[in-house]
């Protein structure tokens, strides 16, 4: 069995047979944090891009724990440069072992910059992660807009689609329930809103939005809540 913490924002955990996996560690300075980046000590950590609200607590936590960080390649190097000694840079297409898993790295239509002191540097371009863990394929998103090529993303079989709902920066509601009917994923959960006011967005009418799809289930989580996969 695989249970899925969230942590806020896009930041989950997943757990199974003792290995554990942390998805975008944003923690510290995220006003819905259910944890802080000392409670987690994850194995691995999956990147999906370089924006803080996702990059977030990943350095602090590979140095304390010797994580594998994977992310893309741009964010890999970076990570080096920094003294991850588990940076992993990969890229779209790819898909890369890790302890209890793989995760294969799809596009999405973001951007993908971090501040470097008074720089603004760009990351490589975003990825969504296809993750293969304790018996289920699970979609992680990232930040994107809706875009067709998400059909293809459902052919590798779902069981679990994580997208954001918050408009602004995103999809908001109306795409991302679209994004569902593609994907086909039975259980589809909703992430990236109410953080902070531009993305406020009512979780509620999504899941009203994505039960119209049939035989799919849309779980909302507060921070801090599990769901057994
Ligand atoms: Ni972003
Ligand atoms: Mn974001």
């Amino acid at each position: 069995m695989t249970t899925l913490t969230y942590l806020g924002h896009s930041a989950f955990l997943l757990e199974a047979d003792g290995t554990s996996v942390a998805i975008d560690p944003f923690l510290t300075g995220n006003p819905r944090a259910s944890h802080t980046a000392d409670e987690i000590a994850p194995g691995t950590i999956l990147l999906t891009h370089a924006h803080q609200d996702h990059l977030g607590d990943t350095v602090p936590i590979a140095k304390r724990t010797g994580a594998k960080v994977i992310a893309n390649a741009e964010i890999g190097y970076w990570l080096e440069s920094q003294g991850v000694e588990g940076a992993t840079p990969a890229n779209h297409g790819g898909t890369v072992a890790f302890d209890g898993g793989t995760v294969k790295f799809v596009p999405a239509w973001h951007t993908s910059s971090y501040r470097h002191g008074e720089e603004l540097i760009a990351a490589g371009v975003p990825s969504g992660l296809v993750v293969r863990f304790g018996g289920n394929t699970i979609y992680f998103a990232g930040d994107t807009c809706l875009f067709s090529d998400m059909k293809l993303i459902g052919e590798e079989g779902l069981d679990v689609a994580i997208l954001p709902i918050g408009d602004h920066f995103t999809m908001g509601l109306k795409d991302a329930a679209r994004a569902a009917g593609w994907l086909g994923a039975k259980t589809v959960i909703p992430c990236h809103f109410n953080t902070f006011p531009p993305i406020e967005q009512d979780p509620n009418e999504f899941k009203r939005l994505v039960e119209q799809h049939p035989n799919m289930t849309c779980v909302v989580l507060d921070p801090g809540a599990a769901l057994d996969l």
